[in-house]
């Protein structure tokens, strides 16, 4: 299931995001890629331990934090520190699946890989080329949005970065491992709280479908969330 949120971002927060990593040094992409991917990968990260990528990232994490999209379509246990990256004309990634488990070397543990998310930091207008296309159950998608919007999808997708051709293609980036590991199980809780959310518009909260979709909500989330 890949979906897009809108406006994870205030345009503020996409400014103060963009000037402070406009003030640092980029270094090659390759140096987080896992031996496939390397070899498809041409672009430039911050490095994860440059003070912006927690101040920024920072941003990212309370904007996630805000966020019932969110909160409802990945259903978070970790989410991994944000990373950022940058594509100049020229650049691109090709077809890769991220790598199933990171480490977080701060924190002294390790995450499994459950979703990947791209959080756009520049506008479409600033670049041509540049779109996520990501294989999906039905078909491939390409995706490129407004700065400040962001597109979630299963980590277990093949997809790449097409080549850019005009402009810089700035975003942020990182994983989540997710209480729930299956794709399949994320999404039917997913449809039934996006389901209850908009029965809730039209029935009053003690309506007693509405408590008892609610109740199955909870209790599936219950018997198939790990911790
Ligand atoms: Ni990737």
């Amino acid at each position: 299931m890949l979906i897009a949120i809108d406006n994870v971002l205030t345009a503020d927060e996409v400014r103060q995001a963009r000037q402070a990593l406009e003030a640092t040094a980029w270094v090659d992409g390759r140096v987080t890629a896992g031996e496939q991917a390397a070899t498809v990968k041409l672009n430039l990260q911050i490095p994860q331990d440059a003070p912006v990528a927690k101040e920024i990232g920072g941003l990212v994490l309370r904007a996630l934090g805000r966020n019932p999209a969110f909160n409802s379509a990945v259903l978070p246990l970790r989410v991994l520190p944000p990373m950022f990256n940058r594509y100049d004309a020229g650049m691109t990634f090709g077809a890769h699946v991220d790598s199933a488990i990171r480490h977080v070397p701060e924190a002294g543990i390790r995450i499994r890989t459950d979703v990947s998310s791209t959080l756009f930091l520049s506008d479409p207008s600033e670049y041509d080329g540049g779109e996520l296309v990501v294989e999906d159950t039905y078909g491939s998608q390409k995706v490129k949005l407004a700065a400040g919007s962001m597109v979630v999808y299963p980590a277990t997708s093949l997809h790449a970065v097409t080549p850019i051709s005009r402009g810089s293609r700035w975003a942020s980036f990182f994983w989540t491992q997710s209480m729930i590991r299956d794709d399949g199980q994320r999404r039917l809780l997913y449809d039934l709280d996006r389901a209850i959310m908009e029965t809730r518009r039209h029935l009053p909260d003690d309506n007693h479908g509405v408590v008892g979709l609610t109740g199955v909500y909870h209790n599936l989330l219950r018997q198939w969330a790990e911790m």
